[in-house]
C-alpha cells in the first residue's frame, strides 16, 4: 500500500480555485480536468518501458516506449466522470468502465446502481472519484472490481479525509492511492472539511 500526495504548486493553485464557493460550474469542471491530467503524470510514473530500435533522421537508436500496458479508467458515477478526460488526454488508448454509486443522504452508505467494465481483467484499473470522504463508495467500488477479477487497481482522488484513506488502506492494502490534498476531516454529515462541497453537484451544476 502507498499513499501518494501530489502537491505540485500548479495542482495546489488550481485546487484552491475549485474549493472557492464562488467558482462557477464551467471553471470547476475545467480545473478538475486539468488537475486530473497533471495527476496522471504521477499515476503513470511506474509504467514499464520497453526499448525498440527506431531510426532518427541522423542514426539508429534504442528508443523507450511504454510496454503495452493496458489501462481502463473507471469513474465512480457521477463525480468521477470529471476526471476521465484529463486522463484520456494522456492515455488515449485507455478503455473506460463505469461504476454507479451514490451516497444515501441519511445513512451515508453507498447505493449501487450500475457496473460496466471491459472484458480483459488484466488491465490496470485507474479508479477515479474526486472525493474520498468516509471511504464507503471507494471501498464498495474496489470490492466489486476485485470480485469481477480485476486485481491491479489504483485509486485517484482529488481531496481525501484521513478517515477515507484509512478505510481504503485497511481493507485494500494492495491499492495505491493518489491524492491532490489530504484534508482535516469530516463534518457531522460526512462532508470533507474544508473540502469543496458536493463534487457531483459542482461539476454538473445540479444545485
Ligand atoms: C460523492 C463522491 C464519492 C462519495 C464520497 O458521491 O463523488 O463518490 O460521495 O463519499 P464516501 O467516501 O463517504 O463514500 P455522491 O454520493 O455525492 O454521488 P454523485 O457523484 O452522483 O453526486
Ligand atoms: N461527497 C462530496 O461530494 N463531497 C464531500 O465532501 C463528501 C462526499
Amino acid at each position: 500500500m502507498s499513499v501518494h500526495l501530489i502537491d505540485h504548486p500548479l495542482i495546489q493553485h488550481k485546487l484552491s480555485i475549485m474549493r472557492d464557493k464562488e467558482t462557477p460550474t464551467s471553471k470547476f469542471r475545467q480545473l478538475l480536468q486539468e488537475i486530473s491530467m497533471l495527476m496522471g503524470y504521477e499515476v503513470t510514473r511506474d509504467f514499464p518501458l520497453t526499448y525498440e530500435e527506431i531510426e532518427t533522421p541522423l542514426q539508429k537508436m534504442n528508443a523507450p516506449k511504454i510496454s503495452g500496458k493496458k489501462v481502463v479508467v473507471v469513474p465512480i458515477l457521477r463525480a468521477g466522470l470529471g476526471m476521465v478526460d484529463g486522463l484520456l488526454s494522456l492515455i488515449p488508448s485507455a478503455r473506460v468502465g463505469h461504476i454507479g454509486l451514490y451516497r444515501d443522504e441519511e445513512t451515508c452508505l453507498p447505493v449501487f446502481y450500475y457496473y460496466k467494465m471491459p472484458e480483459n481483467k488484466e488491465r490496470l484499473v485507474i479508479l477515479t472519484d474526486p472525493m474520498l470522504a468516509t471511504g464507503g463508495s471507494a471501498c464498495d467500488a474496489i470490492m466489486r472490481l476485485k470480485n469481477d477479477g480485476f486485481s491491479r487497481i489504483k485509486l485517484m482522488c482529488l481531496v481525501a479525509s484521513p478517515q477515507g484513506v484509512k478505510a481504503v488502506c485497511e481493507k485494500f492494502p494492495d491499492v495505491d492511492i493518489y491524492l491532490a490534498a489530504l484534508d482535516e476531516g469530516l463534518n457531522e454529515k460526512n462532508y470533507i472539511l474544508p473540502g469543496l462541497g458536493d463534487a457531483g453537484d459542482r461539476i454538473f451544476g445540479t444545485k
